[in-house]
């Protein structure tokens, strides 16, 4: 019998050192595009892909995760007597009522292989997706998660979300060595944690969503620390390709490396573009303000 995806483990736990002192005492999950958390931008996209179980992996410091997702009585309480529906609404839906919330505690900061390894206990022995907040995802209707999971009903096996990326930027990323295509589907038959250009293999990198089946859970357990002495969710995945197919997707959608200023940036300023209340006047405020001025404005920065 095929095998449903409802799990979705979300690792949270990380220090979020790029982005200091932002994220000092706040999580880099809550740091806000235009009006939402980075988490709830990949809480939704999950929810919008059918899963119904949302695990987040955390550390002592990301207990404001905790709170967004949990029901705020004081607020809504308030919310209701002042007669605010549409905001009473949105506070009431961040998680809708068929989904639940589970919250791991990863208690040392051995990377992202060893976060997932957290959540085994919740996940079991289904198939789980894993979705890395601060790669931000805009695919209009069609979320990433949602086309991944397609291609997993279909295929029953592990899927990784992979794009290009410029060659000199593998050192950042998973590479995978692809074999032949069908579309957007890739035999993967390597993969390698973040090498250098000069001997990655593609440039083919995994951002940020995982389809796996619940194999590579053996894997994480006996896999040695690997790139930067942490636990590597990327060395377990090669030792699953020698017992499983795993497929590449490259997914349809434009991508946010939100772990870093700039990439945050942009997705500020792409959402607010596109956010229904705000278009119109920060349409206005750019041309205005910033139309004809690039030149202008490089020579502000040099002052
Ligand atoms: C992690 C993974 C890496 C993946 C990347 C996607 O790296 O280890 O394989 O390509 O996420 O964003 P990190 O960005 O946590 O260093």
């Amino acid at each position: 019998m095929n095998k449903k995806v409802k799990k979705a483990v979300f690792p949270v736990a990380g220090l979020g050192t790029r982005f200091l002192p932002a994220t000092k005492a706040n999580p880099k999950e809550m740091l806000t595009v235009v009006d939402k958390p980075l988490i709830q931008y990949a809480a939704e996209e999950a929810v919008n892909a059918g899963i119904e179980e949302l695990i987040f992996v955390t550390s002592s410091s990301k207990r404001a995760i905790e709170d967004h997702f949990d029901k705020n009585y004081e607020l809504e309480a308030e919310l209701q007597k002042k007669g605010k529906t549409e905001l009473l609404k949105i506070v009431q839906e961040v998680v809708p009522a068929n989904v639940t919330c589970v919250y791991v505690r990863q208690p040392e900061a051995l990377g992202l292989g060893h976060a997932v390894l957290c959540a085994q206990p919740v996940v079991g022995d289904e198939p789980f997706a894993v979705i890395l907040a601060d790669d931000l995802i805009n695919c209009g209707g069609n979320c990433v998660l949602g086309q991944m999971l397609s291609v997993f009903n279909d295929r029953q096996c592990s899927i990784l979300g992979v794009e290009e990326v410029p060659p000199e930027e593998t050192h950042k990323y998973g590479i995978v060595d692809p074999e032949e295509s069908d579309g957007r589907i890739t035999h993967v038959s390597n993969i390698v944690e973040k090498p250098a250009p000069d001997v990655a293999r593609s440039n083919l990198a995994v951002v940020g969503r995982y389809v796996l089946t619940a194999a590579i859970f053996k894997h994480l357990e006996n896999i040695p620390r690997g790139a930067g002495g942490e636990i590597q969710l990327t060395d377990a995945i090669e030792k699953l390709l020698h017992d499983e197919q795993v497929l590449a997707y490259r997914f349809e959608g434009k991508r946010y490396d939100c772990g870093s200023k700039l990439g945050y940036l942009q997705a500020t300023v792409e959402f607010a573009l596109q956010h229904p209340e705000l278009r119109d006047e920060f349409i206005a405020y750019l041309e205005a303000g910033f139309g004809q001025q690039a030149e202008k404005l490089r020579c502000a920065g040099n002052d």
